[in-house]
């Protein structure tokens, strides 16, 4: 078994990677309310429900997808709360995708001003990124993750082997985000990637996700509430999120349309010479290799462009790119000129 600190000092936790068999011992609350969803319930909650014993458990199952990522499910976590009478020494576990794992997580910290929180995290996807460094939160009607907490978790546990239930076009949209840090913040994993073999052998997985937790952890010690260099986990996104809409949330995966992303934001750091066309082919063919779409076309070019005012990453009206600086480095491009977007656009 594998552990690695999240290092915040009041709020550090350990992330436990391996087989979740042997390693529920923070566990020790009153009573627990794990929330999940009916798929990840049907194939996994037997297997964890046999790891608590003499404790009050309760299940909250919320319905399945990000449409239900809305105030309406995080008030059912909260109805299950108090119905179950959870107090300050219960305890709410997130049980699924990162949909799940934040509002799960945004429950927990606003359920009488905030109660412990454990997140097990059953997609690449989110055992890789959006389980580690404490963003919870929801949708509403003008965008994504609008209304959310910066709560982190008491700990996280990373089972490999739920993975293998995960359909094949999501497992490998989570790939992009491994390949995202090791982009902007390690070359040599970068490297090892390009010979690694994620798809069928359980050991460079495992590694995989191992080196893109402790990427996540090292950068958010540094930079929890992202006013600097967690903004390279947004590499590809600013692009990406555009794409998302504009497929209507439904055309693309969220790893598809990073990876895409990325694509669209290497363009930006080969215009500015930051990266090479060697290093922008290396890291096409490493998303290609692994199954990831790379291209995509933009139909309308103002209407992308006008999008990019409205990703809640661009702050006061400044864009915002994440952009390469050769592979293992990245750099916070800031408005860079309408020309220039469109040109790579
Ligand atoms: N908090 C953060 O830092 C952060 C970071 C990245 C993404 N996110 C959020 O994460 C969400 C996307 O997460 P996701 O990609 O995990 O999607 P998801 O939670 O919707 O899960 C994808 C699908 O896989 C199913 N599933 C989950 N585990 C499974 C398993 N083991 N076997 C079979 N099926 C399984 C789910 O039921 C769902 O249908 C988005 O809402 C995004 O905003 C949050
Ligand atoms: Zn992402």
């Amino acid at each position: 078994m594998k552990i690695i600190k999240i290092d915040l000092q009041d709020r550090s936790y350990n992330v436990y990677l391996g087989n979740i068999d042997s390693n529920l011992n923070e566990i020790h609350h009153n009573k627990v309310l794990i929330v999940t969803n009916p798929r990840v319930s049907a194939l996994h909650i037997s297997s964890l429900l046999s790891k608590f014993h003499s404790k009050q458990v309760f299940i909250c199952t919320l319905k399945d997808g990000e449409i239900y990522k809305n105030m309406q499910s995080v008030e059912e976590i909260l109805n299950n709360a108090f119905i179950h009478k959870l107090d300050r020494k219960s305890l709410i576990i997130g049980f699924g995708g990162g949909v799940i794992g934040d509002m799960a997580g945004f429950a927990a910290g606003i359920y009488q001003r905030g109660i412990d929180f454990i997140n097990i995290p059953t997609t690449l996807l989110s055992q890789v990124d959006a389980s580690i460094g404490g963003k919870t939160g929801i949708n509403t009607p003008f965008g994504k993750n609008l209304i959310g907490l910066f709560y982190q978790p008491k700990a996280v546990y990373i089972d490999v082997n739920f993975l293998s239930t995960l359909n094949k076009r999501e497992f490998i949209s989570g790939l992009s985000e491994i390949v995202k840090v090791a982009v902007c913040f390690d070359r040599n994993f970068f490297e090892w990637l390009e010979n690694a073999d994620l798809l069928n052998n359980k050991d460079n997985l495992t590694y995989a996700i191992q080196r893109s937790i402790e990427i996540k952890a090292d950068v958010i010690s540094k930079d929890e509430r992202e006013d600097s260099v967690r903004a390279g986990l947004n590499y590809g996104h600013t692009f990406g999120h555009i794409i998302e809409l504009l497929g209507n949330y439904s055309t693309y995966l969220h790893g598809e349309a990073i990876s895409m992303g990325i694509i669209k934001a290497n363009k930006l750091a080969l215009e500015l010479n930051r990266i090479t066309k060697k290093e922008s082919s290396r890291i096409e063919n490493l998303l290609l290799s692994f199954g990831l779409p790379i291209s995509y076309e933009v139909n309308n070019k103002d209407e992308f462009y006008n999008n990019f005012y409205l990703d809640k990453k661009s702050q006061n009206d400044k864009l915002r790119f994440i952009i390469p600086n050769g592979i293992g480095k990245m750099e916070i491009l800031e408005n860079p000129s309408k020309e220039l977007l469109l040109s790579i656009l």
